[in-house]
């Protein structure tokens, strides 16, 4: 067959290209997928400002969530009230910085002259983040409909952003969100 010296000639280019590939990766260029969640679970580990309950959960997607929920997306300014320590506030310039921990996620937070308050979305008693179900929650934040009175949609919260996030990115959230301290919701939330 005439092909089969081209066929081999380019299986061996392509042996070679992931013989290179993986050099450069070793040599710390280009790191993998996988290097890199593993970092951010890491650094979800650090910055997770509450004691975690890792017990029945998946500690990789509780990292990543914590990573999510704390360095990318402020849950924390709109669901902790308020989201700083008094005096510990760095958009005020106080040092060292400290996240309401006593409050985390808890809600209460007062928008549009007080009309939309946030949810307390920390575990209920159930275990159950926010009181719903991962199906229900993943279908929040997809459709931004009110699961406690629908067919109205959440208002002031992002979920037009978030509902392009991954499958995998929204149950690290939610592991995550089962994994904090379950706190009574805060003065004036909504069930
Ligand atoms: C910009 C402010 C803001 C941010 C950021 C925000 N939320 Fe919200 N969220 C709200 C408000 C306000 C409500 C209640 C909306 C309403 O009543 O219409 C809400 C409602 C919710 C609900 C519905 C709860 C229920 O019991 O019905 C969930 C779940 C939720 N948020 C999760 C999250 C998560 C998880 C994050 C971070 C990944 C987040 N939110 C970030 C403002 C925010």
């Amino acid at each position: 067959m005439k092909l089969r010296p081209l066929l081999l000639l380019s299986l061996a280019a392509c042996a070679f290209l992931v013989v290179l590939n993986d050099r450069s990766s070793a040599q710390g260029g280009a790191a993998t997928a996988g290097d890199d969640e593993a970092a951010r679970i890491r650094i979800g580990f650090q910055v997770a400002p509450v004691p975690l309950s890792l017990r029945h959960k998946d500690p990789n997607l509780v990292g990543l969530g914590s990573y999510i929920v704390n360095t990318r997306i402020s849950c924390n300014d709109c669901h902790t009230n308020p989201p700083w320590v008094p005096g510990h506030n760095p958009h005020l310039g106080q040092k060292p910085a400290e996240i309401n921990a006593a409050a985390y996620l808890a809600g209460g937070n007062k928008f549009a002259g007080g009309l939309i308050v946030s949810r307390n979305i920390t575990p209920d008693s159930h275990g159950l983040p926010a009181g719903l179900t991962f199906a229900q929650f993943v279908r929040t934040l997809r459709t931004g409909i009110d699961p406690d009175d629908p067919p109205n949609l959440l208002q002031i919260m992002p979920w037009p952003y978030f509902r392009t996030m991954s499958d995998h990115d929204l149950a690290a959230v939610y592991e995550y969100l089962r994994a904090i301290p379950s706190l009574p919701s805060a003065a004036g939330t909504p069930p």
